[in-house]
């Protein structure tokens, strides 16, 4: 069956990694069958840009009647001074809490051929295979209320609330524990209830619905040790689940012992599977339209669209072997180059990709 795929590139590198990702479906519908229309929306800087808002009204509807999303990266120099309320990031922000995409899953796993371009010793990071579930949708990122106000002695005082109610808590550790059913069963509740209340509650519930999933080994971890056993020893993880912040930290942390911040891919779910799927890095504004970026995580987010969204996970098999294949070719954009390597840039990348999967 046809399946509709809104595609949104955003800015700064956005653009050119999207591009390759929609090579590799092209690829897909021509080589393999793959049945799918894609729709091109704004989204962003340049959305606000060309419209005033950074999530247009037909950017939203698009987004809304599409089975699933490809999203690139939203945010940049050029907009860093705009009022909160229109920044990129609101863009971005505004369609998971829209379309209710309070799952995020963000896998770090170590390609061996990449185990030398990780910042960490190849023993401690070989055959990592880390699954990170983060809240996307509450949290902190969204607790009311929020903002910049002025005191009576006319000082200045920002303020944010840390907000969860326990059916948030238990959506996402369902989807959690399910995840660590399909793997290790292990799971690990990162959180700061020697402090925070809020987190206190998330404790609670954890244990709760850990009675649904006897077979999973439930652990817990205070964020701060969290963040340092990640790189001291990351393989004692199998699944993490953590708040919105916490998660939003841990993955970019988790990232760096891939080799490469560029490789990661990401699904937001809602409670029907539909996802929007994006790298988890930035728009990267320092190398935008050089040619430079590394499409892969973006291309690894089509994988992860066919296999939780489009029902397909022979062709998301597929896609991960070839970027495999690439890399075992030696090619390497510059973020995972080592001496050695052939240095190649975006647009080859993708390319290489679409070999690649052609030579399966
Ligand atoms: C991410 C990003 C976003 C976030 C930004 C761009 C709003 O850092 O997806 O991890 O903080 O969630
Ligand atoms: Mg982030």
């Amino acid at each position: 069956m046809m399946k509709n795929i809104a595609v949104l590139p955003g800015d700064g590198i956005g653009v050119e990694i999207v591009a390759q990702a929609v090579k590799v479906l092209n690829c897909l519908q021509t080589d393999f069958g793959l049945e799918i229309e894609m729709e091109e929306g704004l989204v962003g800087g340049s959305a606000y840009d060309e419209t005033g808002s950074p999530l247009p009204e037909a950017t939203l509807t698009l987004a809304k009647k599409a089975d699933a999303i490809l999203l690139g990266a939203v945010g940049g120099y050029k907009w860093e001074s705009l009022d909160i309320a229109v920044r990129p990031e609101k863009g971005l922000l505004g369609l998971r809490s829209e379309l209710e995409l309070f799952a995020n899953l963000r896998p770090a796993i170590l390609y061996p051929q990449l185990a030398h371009a990780s910042s960490l010793k190849p023993e401690i990071v070989s055959g990592l295979d880390i699954m990170i579930v983060r809240e996307l949708t509450g949290g902190i990122y969204f607790g009311q209320p929020r903002g910049i106000r002025t005191l009576e002695n006319n000082e200045k005082q920002g303020f944010n609330t840390l907000i969860y109610k326990e059916s948030e808590i238990e959506r996402i550790a369902h989807v959690a524990f399910e995840t660590a059913m399909k793997r290790d069963k292990r799971l690990c509740s990162v959180d700061k209830a020697n402090v925070l209340e809020c987190t206190e509650l998330w404790r609670e519930v954890m244990i709760r619905v850990s009675k649904d999933y006897s077979e999973v080994e439930l652990s817990h971890m205070y964020v701060d040790n969290a963040a340092m056993q990640l790189v001291r020893a990351p393989k004692q993880f199998d699944v993490m689940v953590t708040t919105n912040m916490f998660g939003d930290i841990l993955s970019d942390c988790a990232a760096m012992l891939t080799g490469s911040i560029g490789m990661l891919p990401s699904a937001s779910m809602d409670k029907n599977q539909k996802g929007m799927y994006e790298p988890i890095h930035g728009s990267a504004p320092d190398i935008a339209g050089q040619d430079k970026a590394n499409p892969i995580a973006t291309i690894l987010s089509v994988a992860m669209m066919l296999r939780y969204s489009l029902g397909s996970e022979a062709l998301a098999i597929k896609i991960e072997k070839a970027v495999e294949d690439v890399l075992n070719q030696g090619l390497r954009t510059a973020d995972i180059y080592t001496e050695g390597d052939k240095l190649i840039g975006t647009e080859a990348m993708g390319d290489a990709v679409v070999a690649a999967l052609k030579a399966l």
